[in-house]
């Protein structure tokens, strides 16, 4: 079984197919004089897995126009960051559900579906086919005990970011906790002092998505006021949008450690392994060797 993948999921898509022991179909991509996405892919087998994180709209786009291009239910479909995964409610009369939306025309043409780390996992119930989310964690666990620092303390920058906290801290048996988060505007966020004392600590804010940087930058500030020794900001999602790497920088964080679900830079831990084991998973085994 072949792997295919969306043009912003290049590297990803590589790297599994690697661990797969597969390669990846070549696609040619080009526009019509209107703007309208094209695309054609080389040869498939009967059943492919499909790559492709939902960063933008034109990765939107050519993600639905693959999964059509590929033509067969059998197909199963990877999204590493399925965007538009935080408007999972109607919050006010006359807005759409996003998340469903965008979920049910992905479901279409394929029989599974997994993602990594979705920012809520409610979602996966709006996809017409199974779905599965599997989590990166353990593997942002491992990255952290390799920086070797001392006695880190792992915290998360809101309560719903708790259990990631967590997950992510047993990977050393470290200390965890929660900051308390109020959003004031899309950018803007306030921050009320944690319960665990991070004077001369290193401390890792860890959450699933650092969107414009607002959160983990107020965060980093307050610890640094609280005499922490420096802080570090891991998430899954670097979604990074409006200079929030430099917004992170200028906040005292040493170091920002995103995956590759979204590729950047900064993509220092790769979700492809993390992949590969669900599908050698022996629930998968049969139909994605
Ligand atoms: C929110 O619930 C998410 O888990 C992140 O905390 C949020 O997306 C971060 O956004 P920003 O980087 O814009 O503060």
């Amino acid at each position: 079984m072949k792997v295919i993948c969306t043009e912003k999921s290049q590297i990803l898509a590589t790297s599994l197919a690697r661990a797969l022991k597969t390669t990846v179909v070549e696609v040619k991509y080009s526009r019509f004089p209107d703007g309208e996405q094209y695309l054609i892919t080389g040869e498939l087998d009967e059943q492919t897995i499909i790559v492709g994180s939902v960063v933008d709209n034109d990765a939107l786009v050519q993600l639905i126009l693959m999964v059509d291009a590929c033509d067969s239910s059998e197909n199963l479909l990877v999204v590493p960051y399925m965007g538009y995964a935080r408007q999972d409610k109607r919050f006010l009369p006359g807005e759409p559900v996003s998340a469903r939306a965008v979920a049910q025309v992905l479901s279409r043409g394929v029989s599974e579906i997994i993602t990594v780390n979705i920012h809520e996992k409610e979602v996966l119930n709006y996809f017409g086919v199974p779905a599965r989310n599997i989590s990166l964690a353990p593997d942002i666990g491992d990255y952290i005990g390799a920086l070797n620092l001392s006695n880190p303390l792992i915290l998360a920058p809101d309560e719903g970011a708790l259990v990631f906290a967590e997950e992510v801290a047993s990977a050393g048996g470290w200390d965890f906790d929660h900051l308390e988060k109020t959003r004031l505007s899309g950018v803007e966020v306030k921050m009320a002092p944690k319960q665990l004392c991070a004077a001369s600590r290193s401390v890792v804010i860890v959450d699933d998505i650092i969107s414009t940087g607002g959160t983990i930058a107020t965060a980093s500030e307050m610890l640094y006021q609280q005499g922490a020794k420096d802080v570090f900001a891991a998430c899954v999602h670097g979604v990074l949008t409006g200079g929030a790497f430099v917004r992170l920088i200028a906040a005292g964080v040493r170091d920002v450690i995103c995956s590759d679900t979204l590729e950047r830079a900064n993509s220092k831990i790769s979700a492809a392994n993390r992949i590969a084991l669900t599908l050698k998973m022996p629930d998968y085994n049969k139909k994605f060797r």
